[in-house]
């Protein structure tokens, strides 16, 4: 567990962001830019930009220094490696001074040599164990170990985070943050007891007030159940969405004549660029079911900071 103190939780996750909590906001295309990066920074978090879906650079130094504007907290930026816009992307935080990158969807070696040239620490996102050695291999400053109950693009791996975490802690010699799952102080807590130093949330902080999504989004996750999600394309890229009308029918689960009178397979897009409750597609994780709606970013820091000491309580009164 990490200790905890009147400046924070201190881990190794920590002190290499410079935050007082190792609570990192996931990395949401579209969605999480300036704003929800420092809406997290500021109560003591690690606010993400997105890279992805910010295909000119001008607009990732845009979003940049929107976050600057409102807090001097650090945040850092996200770049898909295998995106065709992850060296201008990595330009833009060096230029703009960010000191923490986070990669995923690749291999971060492509990028390491000019990172490192900059200075920055670098995170890798990786759902496997192999995955995660070659990161290391590459260079990377910590490993997000993210399990396939995630919101988002998953690994083809099929691994929970219950499984990969304590795996890739003791594959690599590195500090592990965990993703996938967690919406709660029984999920940092649980994280932590499997070796983590720190957490990434991305759809707890889709259903705070401060994120930019549509009602619609919220009210569908904040009614979901746990088997409220499916994974669509799974031999190639698979991304865990929302279960609605559109995404049935693109999964092949619902005829094309039962049920879709006004939706047909050619409407589904991102939800942010557009589409109804039953059109858009909507990444959202396994925990869906657990997120209640309309809280503040704020509400979910003072769970999870004033939760985590009452949940080692409960463990010890059992194990005593
Ligand atoms: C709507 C949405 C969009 C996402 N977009 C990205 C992305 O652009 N890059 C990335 O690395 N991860 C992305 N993710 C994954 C998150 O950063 C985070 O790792 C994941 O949501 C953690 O699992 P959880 O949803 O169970 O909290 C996305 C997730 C969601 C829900």
């Amino acid at each position: 567990m990490p200790s905890s103190t009147n400046d924070g939780w201190k881990t190794r996750v920590s002190a290499l962001l410079g935050v007082r909590y190792p609570i990192i906001l996931g990395p949401m295309r579209m969605i999480t830019l300036g704003d929800m990066a420092a809406a997290v920074s500021m109560r003591g978090g690690f606010g993400q930009i997105a890279a992805s879906g910010l295909d000119n650079p001008e607009d990732i130094r845009a979003e940049i220094r929107k976050a600057r504007a409102l807090t001097e907290k650090p945040f850092g930026l996200n770049i898909p490696v295998y995106r065709s816009n992850a060296f201008d992307a990595l330009e833009a935080a060096i230029e703009m001074g960010v000191k923490t990158i986070t990669t995923s969807a690749g291999n971060p070696a492509k990028i390491m040599d000019r990172a490192k040239q900059a200075g920055l620490t670098v995170f890798h996102k990786a759902s496997s164990v192999k995955l995660a050695k070659k990161a290391r291999d590459a260079g990377v400053d910590g490993i997000i170990a993210m399990g396939y109950e995630a919101g988002g693009h998953v690994g083809r791996e099929n691994v929970t985070t219950l499984c990969l975490v304590p795996q890739i802690v003791d594959a690599v010699d590195l500090p592990v943050v965990a993703a996938g799952g967690i919406a709660d102080a029984r999920g940092v807590a649980a994280a932590f007891a499997l070796g983590a130093e720190g957490v990434e949330m991305g759809t707890r902080f889709v259903a705070t007030r401060e994120c930019p999504v549509p009602d619609f989004f919220k009210e569908e996750l904040c009614g979901a159940d746990c088997d409220g999600t499916l994974l669509l394309g799974k031999e190639a890229m698979p991304i865990r969405v929302l279960k609605n009308k559109v995404v049935m029918l693109v999964s092949g689960m619902t005829k094309a004549d039962v049920d879709t009178a006004m939706v047909n397979a050619g409407d589904a897009a991102y939800v942010m660029q557009g589409g109804t409750r039953d059109t858009a597609v909507m990444p959202c994780g396994q925990i869906a079911g657990l997120v209640g709606c309309q809280c503040s970013v704020a509400d979910v820091f003072d769970e999870i900071v004033a939760g985590v000491p009452n949940v080692l309580k409960r463990i010890q009164g059992v194990t005593g």
